[in-house]
């Protein structure tokens, strides 16, 4: 059974926000942005996080996520939702969604925040292109109100002026934070009178930029192809892993990569706890242990479903798992035995996983 088709069946036993839609401002020919009314006093979330929406559409019901580019401090929570051409889900929402709709979301998630970084060095540096914007947005805005000393450099690279999201609100954070904000635009398509950088971000500009800010804590959201090219860069010049900081919007081009043995066609069983209860499921050749779950009926949290949001994140008691390449866990994280049991398989008999509950 197909993950989408398996979600029906497990909403109703997870915690769903009806979300007001108060506000929707064209923000490029392919940005939405969207503000809802306050949620209610139990809606917590972290600069950074995003919804998990539950778009309902031809009997079926999809997950994707939405990063805010508000903060919490706001009194009402906004996303920015960008048309992916061929897109199923965000095209429905730019061509259906009214003020005063109501739209069904999970709590929000994501590990893509401040909360377990210990100490905020003295400089930050924000590496945005196109709707990877949006968590840098509210990261941003956090660290500028309730961290006097951080200075913040946003590198944002775009196709052109009108594709920018976010582009008023960056001006006027701008405006109001001179003395701790810098901003690099790189555009593709310049107009004839900018002054900015030019093209796409190469190597060199990651160096010039490095150099000129050093003890440094990067967040890096963007294409694949951007991300790997600036985490590539920022190791060669020395950037320990720890400072490094991504969340990807869309699989890249080096994950899926299988590490199921073939000749590995018998079923698993795996121990689950979670919330406080065991579970002995079974898993079959080349399913998940997400999938496996879901279809034996046990509600493990969930959301993009392709090892990208964290929000399956699961740790090991015993035994193995393997895991398809990824690239949202941290290797902290990996060292300290967490997995995603969306991309996660059983490699052993005596696999015990716990669901992780922060
Ligand atoms: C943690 C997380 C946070 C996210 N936050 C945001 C956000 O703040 N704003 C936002 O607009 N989107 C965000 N996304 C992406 C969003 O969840 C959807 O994946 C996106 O809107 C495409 O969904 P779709 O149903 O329209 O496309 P699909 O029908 O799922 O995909 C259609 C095609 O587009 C490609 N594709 C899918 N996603 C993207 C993408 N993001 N960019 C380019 N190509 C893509 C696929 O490979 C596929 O070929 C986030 C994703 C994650 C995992
Ligand atoms: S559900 Fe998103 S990483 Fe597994």
């Amino acid at each position: 059974m197909l993950l989408a088709n398996r979600v029906k069946k497990e909403k109703s036993r997870e915690r769903v926000f009806p979300l007001r839609i108060r506000e929707i401002h064209s923000e490029s020919p392919d940005g939405l942005r969207v503000l809802f009314d306050p949620p209610g006093r139990d809606f917590f979330y972290e600069p950074g996080q995003f919804l998990s929406l539950l778009i309902s559409l031809d009997g079926k019901i999809y997950r994707r996520c939405y990063s805010f580019y508000t903060t919490p401090k706001e009194k009402y929570p906004g996303i920015v939702v960008r048309r992916v051409r061929g897109g199923q889900i965000s095209g429905h929402i730019h061509s259906t969604w009214k003020v005063g709709d109501t739209v069904n979301s999970l709590i929000p998630m994501g590990s893509f925040t401040l909360s377990k970084i210990s100490e905020i060095p003295k400089n930050v540096l924000l590496w945005a292109g196109g709707a990877g914007i949006t968590p840098l947005f509210s990261l941003a805005q956090h660290l500028l109100h309730e961290y006097p000393t951080t200075q913040l450099h946003l590198v944002y690279a775009n196709r052109s002026e009108e594709y920018t999201l976010l582009r008023s609100l960056s001006k006027v954070l701008e405006k109001k934070y001179p003395e701790k904000l810098r901003v690099t635009h790189f555009l593709e398509n310049p107009p004839s009178s900018w002054k900015g950088q030019i093209g796409r971000i190469k190597a060199h500009d990651i160096k010039t930029i490095l150099q000129s800010t050093p003890d440094v804590l990067h967040f890096l959201c963007g294409p694949p192809p951007m991300m790997k090219l600036i985490e590539e860069n920022l190791k060669s010049q020395g950037v320990p892993p720890s400072r490094i900081r991504k969340e990807s919007f869309e699989a890249g081009e080096t994950s899926p990569m299988d590490i199921i043995d073939p000749a590995q066609q018998s079923p698993h069983e795996v121990h689950i706890v979670f919330q406080g209860e065991s579970h002995l499921i079974t898993v079959q050749p080349h399913e998940s242990i997400l999938e496996a779950a879901l279809a034996q009926d046990i509600p493990l949290p969930h959301s993009c479903t392709k090892g990208l949001c964290t929000s399956c994140k699961c740790r090991i008691l015993q035994g193995k798992l393997g895991m398809k390449k990824q690239e949202a866990l941290s290797e902290e994280e990996i060292q300290e035995g967490y997995r995603l049991s969306c991309i996660g398989y059983p490699l052993s008999e005596d696999l015990k996983i716990e669901i992780d509950s922060d």
